[in-house]
């Protein structure tokens, strides 16, 4: 079975169990998330993710039962990236019931699936269920369910907390007990005993009941609305199905495996598969608008591309290969995710921008490979400058970071090197010296963590409806080409993120701010809209971010409070609404409450891009 069939297979019989079919959100987390009570996290981790304000309780437009393939990116296991089966990006197929069906539907459904679908071998399968702790009790419920599926008792693990919770993302949020489903896919026949920590049993479903709210202070709360949440890795269930040994050998990586393989002078798989992982990774976050930098998003794009840069290098692989390489991975994607096909020309450019821009620090790494050779020849130590380069066989966490502020040399690449070479780095070194120079210089990422949305706290309510009149006044004054990149919001400023070529003027900055003070001032009506998408468009509601979208969509408009006349949409643009976008809220009633903005500054973040810092007034 292709990639493509079990895609398909996944969402029809999902959509046959009374499902919707929704679209793939962006890998990147849009504001809404943000604001429901998560930490803010960097990128959009699963099928669930998108979902969370549904999760706590707001309607959905697409109604109580969805199904998806959503494209998720997770950072947490890169270090296991080079083995089978794990990813930085991947694909997760899931089904969700908003308050709806509970556990006997969801286990069954996954069991039908899994054995008459897909055909799998009913004598290959265990589960694990949730063993029960101070929080929540043994899902007795689940390990009944699976019982009288014919699955027998030696083939139901009781875990902890550790392998059978899900959730939240961040530090709070939805969360609940899970179950998960496992395939054998050793030799022969499967053991009559499930045994959790044999790697020939891999997980390919995870079914999450989520029962709890996890509050900012630890606790858990029982969720008015309980939910269920299923995740199953595209690429992992696609090897299994097939019985593959590895990920790579599906049609996802099989043709892109091959041609980085005829790259190298070494063949050596790790390698090959790491440079696969995070250049598909890369290309899908550039496509999401993400460019490499220093901070947030960006760094970690960075980071991907140039540990996969690294291993081509160590491959023996000539520099200026990404763009053959991505070219297939554009090809092998596009159908089912056409942004890549239309971003081709910014995801190849930034590629190579970022391959030029590397080369310096990998013929630095190089040399530092040698140094550290040769001062563990010479009896452990080679001074460079002041700092001694190895002592014991520790490896200077200052020297690291010296050249890291000097040259930009990456940290973490320093660090593969030093574990290629079997030897120690000296972390707590290189803490103690950036810990000295960051209290000296506060950098703005150093809070990157700080400033999710934290709450839904009146302050941030009236600064998401800012938010609003923010990107509607700047396309007022700045031009339609204004479109929103990213915002973020805590209960002392907004951030807003904007596609814009210059500096704004002062004149320009004072205009956007009178007009949204203006519009406060005029006290608007905010109603929430539920519309077909086409209406939508038709009404030119702005903040679809080049996604897809489901056919129902979740609309706020700030305006005089017109009431909307379906038959009026083709008329009367955007049926009298001041500003009109996409969004699933929360947001004030009417603009008199946010009592007024005043802009702080206006700076470049990155080529194109423009911030702005608001406050209320
Ligand atoms: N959200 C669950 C997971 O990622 C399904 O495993």
């Amino acid at each position: 079975m292709d990639s493509k069939t079990l895609r398909e297979k996944f969402l029809k019989f999902f959509e046959g169990k009374g499902h919707k079919i929704i679209p793939s959100a962006s890998l990147i987390p849009t504001e809404t998330v943000e604001l429901s009570g998560t930490q803010k996290v960097l990128f959009t981790t699963a099928g669930m993710h998108p979902l969370i304000p549904y999760l706590l309780g707001e309607d959905h437009p697409a109604g109580k039962r969805l199904t998806n393939v959503q494209k998720s990116l997770r950072t947490d296991d890169i270090d296991e990236v080079g083995d089978a089966t794990h990813h930085t990006f991947f694909e997760m197929l899931g089904n969700w019931s908003l308050g709806d069906y509970w556990k006997k539907e969801a286990i069954g459904w996954s069991w039908e699936f899994l054995t008459q679908e897909l055909g799998l071998d009913k004598e290959k399968l265990a589960v694990s269920v949730f063993g029960g702790d101070k929080d929540a009790p043994f899902d007795s419920q689940s390990y009944e369910i699976w019982q009288s599926l014919g699955i027998t008792e030696s083939r139901i693990a009781h875990l902890s907390k550790k392998d059978n919770w899900w959730g939240p993302v961040g530090n709070s949020g939805p969360c609940g007990p899970d179950t998960e489903m496992f395939y054998w896919v050793g030799e022969g026949a499967a053991p009559e005993k499930f045994d959790p920590e044999d790697n020939n049993w891999v997980e390919i479903w995870n079914d999450v009941f989520m029962q709890y709210n996890k509050k900012a202070d630890g606790s858990f709360e029982e969720l008015q609305q309980k939910n269920v949440d299923t995740g199953m890795g595209l690429e992992r269930a696609l090897a299994v199905i097939n019985g593959k040994k590895s990920n790579y050998e599906t049609d996802l990586f099989e043709e892109i495996y091959q041609k980085i393989e005829s790259l190298t002078t070494t063949s050596e798989v790790r390698y090959i598969r790491v440079i696969a992982d995070h250049l598909r990774a890369a290309t899908f976050l550039i496509a999401a608008g993400v460019q490499p930098g220093n901070s947030d998003r960006g760094y970690v794009l960075r980071r991907l591309i140039r540990r996969a840069i690294r291993s081509a290098h160590r491959s023996g692989i000539k520099a200026g290969f990404t763009g053959e390489i991505v070219q297939l991975i554009i090809v092998k994607m596009s159908d089912v995710y056409p942004e890549l096909k239309e971003q081709e020309k910014n995801i190849l450019q930034t590629l190579a921008d970022e391959e030029t821009r590397f080369r310096e620090p990998i013929n630095w790494l190089e040399q530092y490979r040698q140094d550290l050779i040769a001062a563990k020849e010479q009896g452990f130590i080679k001074k460079i400058g002041q700092i001694p380069i190895l002592e014991k066989e520790k490896a200077s966490g200052e020297y690291i970071f010296e050249n890291y502020q000097t040259y930009g040399v990456p940290p973490d690449l320093a660090e593969d090197v030093i574990q290629e070479l079997g030897l120690e780095f000296d972390r707590a070194g290189f803490e103690r010296v950036s810990k000295e120079h960051q209290e000296k210089s506060r950098s703005g990422s150093a809070g990157m963590f700080k400033g999710g949305l934290a709450d839904h706290s009146e302050t941030v309510t009236k600064y998401h409806t800012a938010t609003h009149l923010l990107h509607q006044a700047l396309r007022d004054v700045l031009g339609p080409e204004v479109f929103q990149r990213g915002s973020n919001i805590t209960s002392e400023r907004l951030r807003f993120d904007f596609s814009y070529k210059q500096k704004m003027t002062a004149e320009e900055i004072q205009r956007v701010e009178d007009l949204i003070n203006d519009k406060i001032k005029q006290n608007l009506t905010v109603d929430h809209l539920i519309l077909n998408l086409e209406e939508a468009k038709k009404m030119n509601a702005i903040g679809l971010f080049g996604e897809k979208y489901a056919e129902k969509v979740s609309v706020y408009g700030i305006g005089p409070g017109l009431k909307l006349d379906p038959a009026a949409l083709d008329q009367r643009d955007r049926a009298g609404y001041y500003s009109l976008e996409f969004c699933g809220g929360p947001h004030v009633d009417s603009t008199n409450e946010i009592g007024g903005i005043k802009i702080e500054k206006e700076e470049a973040i990155s080529a194109g891009i423009r911030r702005i810092r608001a406050v209320l007034k």
